[in-house]
């Protein structure tokens, strides 16, 4: 039999718990999905390192394998992409004056802690790290394994997962277009097609012969079983664990997703700069067409406004990050969840 990542880590089930920063990945959801026999993801994006820290200590309590998720920073922008920044904070005046609210500070460069939070995984090594947004260094790559740590990369393309192969990955996450929240695509310029994730992970299955993680679009225990079958050693679900009792998600994101007024959801720039699943909003309808691609800066332009919005209640202007499935995630307990996808596997 083929190498297996998931039993390599001692994971029961070929379920993962798709990490989610920003809140919803609890240390009460990691916890819940390793009792329930998935891998629980520790989200490392947007924390500290100190913050990154605890959540591992907390993670490791629970006994189990669990796995943690960097963002990888791409390169700083140009002076053109500032000036398209520049344009787009003058757009969202009415917006900003509807709210009370004022732009964000945009900072030269963020890497969000990178080099530190790697530090600190190397110090003191976790079962899995898992990359999303670019290629993390082979050095890097090799230096984790080295420690004894899984690394798993995410890709959204047939190139990117060879180039992930060569730098040593032990795994792919592959993520489709239908995935909730940001796209992990190295290339944030990309037009994002709508292409089912089964048919991404087949032409990636074409390039590469490492095993693959499948992301995007899982409502119910038959797209489990349709990313098995089309090569898949796992299925990672993200959006369908939002509402679960134990996730972190805002009170105002949880509601949004059982809202009738929210019918569909649409890939966006217009919330942080970066290609992202979200539920189609006024916000997302006024201002997609005109949001350039410079993330995190834009993250950080809109952050104010965006909560205030939470705040205030006005789910139109929250980014509600949400992949096509999202009509299945229910308020319930997370295990609950994990024990109906892995029905008849
Ligand atoms: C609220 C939210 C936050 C997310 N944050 C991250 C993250 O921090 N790192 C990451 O690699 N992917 C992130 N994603 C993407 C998920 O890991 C995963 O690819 C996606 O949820 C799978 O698709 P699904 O939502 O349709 O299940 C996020 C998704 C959502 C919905």
């Amino acid at each position: 039999m083929s190498w297996s990542p998931l039993s390599d880590l001692g994971v029961p089930l070929p379920l993962v718990a798709a990490p989610m920063a920003g809140g919803p990945s609890s240390p009460e959801l990691v916890a819940a999905m390793n009792g329930a026999g998935a891998l629980g993801m520790v989200a490392g994006g947007y924390l500290s390192p100190d913050a990154l820290a605890e959540r591992i200590a907390a993670a490791r309590a629970t006994g189990a394998p669990f796995g943690v998720n960097l963002f990888v920073p791409g390169p700083p922008l140009d002076a053109a992409s500032r000036a398209a920044v520049d344009r787009y904070g003058s757009a969202l005046a009415a917006d900003l004056e509807a709210l009370g609210a004022e732009l964000g500070a945009v900072p030269e460069h963020d890497e969000d802690a990178y080099e530190d939070k790697l530090a600190l995984l190397l110090e003191d090594p976790v079962p899995l790290v898992t990359t999303t947004f670019a290629l993390p260094a082979a050095d890097d790559v090799s230096r984790l394994r080295r420690a004894g740590t899984q690394v798993w990369v995410t890709v959204t393309t047939p190139g990117e997962a060879r180039a992930a192969e060569e730098a040593g990955a032990n795994a792919l996450v592959v993520q489709g277009p239908r995935a909730g929240g940001h796209s992990g695509t190295w290339d944030p310029h990309r037009t994002i097609t709508e292409e089912s994730t089964a048919t991404v992970l087949r032409t990636v299955a074409l390039a590469t012969s490492l095993p693959l993680i499948a992301a995007g679009g899982v409502d119910g225990p038959e797209a489990v079983r349709e990313l098995r079958a089309a090569g898949a050693t796992a299925a990672a679900v993200g959006t369908l664990l939002l509402r679960t009792v134990e996730a972190g998600t805002s009170a105002i994101h949880r509601a949004s997703l059982a809202d009738p007024r929210f019918t569909t959801t649409r890939v966006t720039r217009a919330f942080t700069g970066r290609p992202a699943r979200a539920l189609h909003s006024r916000f997302v309808e006024d201002h997609d067409d005109e949001a350039p691609t410079a993330y995190p800066v834009v993250h950080h332009l809109t952050k104010p406004l965006r909560t205030a919005a939470a705040a205030q209640g006005d789910a139109e202007r929250v980014h509600l990050w949400a992949g096509t499935g999202f009509r299945a995630a229910r308020e319930v307990p997370a295990a609950t969840v994990i024990e109906e996808l892995a029905r008849d596997l």
